[in-house]
């Protein structure tokens, strides 16, 4: 199966954790797309979608599926969204898309996150894909200097601004073997709006997809 197909295959399987009648989150990213896809065959049967983008807004809303305001929903059974890099424990690495505080705003509501991911997003340990971390403009080399003295390469992402008019730096070089830690070691430099690494707030079921088919990973 190509990269592809192992992303639809784990869109599909997705679909059974979506619930009737009800809001359901959703990510942003190619994986994500072929969710909305799917999704879009059920769509009379949800009560709408809340969107962790403007991109995904835009897919949900061309197939006829109603975009919901997060503000406006009370619950929100279910969270489906793909990844840069997941570990066996469900930590992720998020935001190669740019959308990582919308995603983690919508995840943070969310009762349950579904994680949708081809084989090739397992990893051991956390960092070898760069981590985004989405700043405010001002604060961008002040940021990127914390970065530095916390063992990390940062990169500014050229030609890049958030959904919320922030840019990202990609840090490269990290070998995160405490995710938890590092993830609020993160959010405590002032100017950081937030960043990729989602242990926090992990996921609570991870889809992953290879050539025997999709495996189910729960959260221990
Ligand atoms: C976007 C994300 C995506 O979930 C992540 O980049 C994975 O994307 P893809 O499904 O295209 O591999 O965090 O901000």
């Amino acid at each position: 199966m190509t990269q592809d197909e192992l992303k639809q295959a784990v869109a599909r399987e997705a679909i059974k954790y979506v619930v009737e009648d009800a809001i359901v989150g959703v990510g942003t990213g190619s994986t994500a797309n072929y969710f909305i896809d799917e999704l879009a065959k059920l769509k009379s049967r949800i009560d709408g979608a809340v969107a962790s983008s403007q991109a995904t807004a835009e897919r949900l809303k061309s197939h006829g599926i109603r975009v919901v305001d997060l503000n406006s929903v009370n619950e929100l059974p279910v969270y489906v969204d793909g990844a840069d890099e997941i570990t066996e424990h469900l930590a992720m690495i998020k935001g190669g898309g740019g959308a990582l505080t919308r995603e983690k705003i919508v995840a943070a509501v969310a009762q349950k996150f579904v994680c949708i991911a081809d084989a090739s997003k397992l990893v051991g340990v956390l960092g070898k894909f760069p981590l985004p971390i989405e700043v405010i403009p001002m604060a961008r080399s002040h940021v990127g200097r914390e970065l530095v003295k916390l063992g990390g390469q940062p990169a500014l992402r050229q030609g890049f601004t958030t959904d919320n008019g922030n840019l990202i730096l990609d840090v490269y070089g990290l070998s995160i073997l405490k995710p938890l830690e590092l993830e609020a070691e993160l959010n405590n430099i002032v100017g950081v709006v937030s960043n990729g690494l989602f242990a926090r707030r992990g996921a609570d079921v991870l889809l992953l997809g290879d050539a025997a088919g999709v495996r189910t990973i729960k959260k221990k």
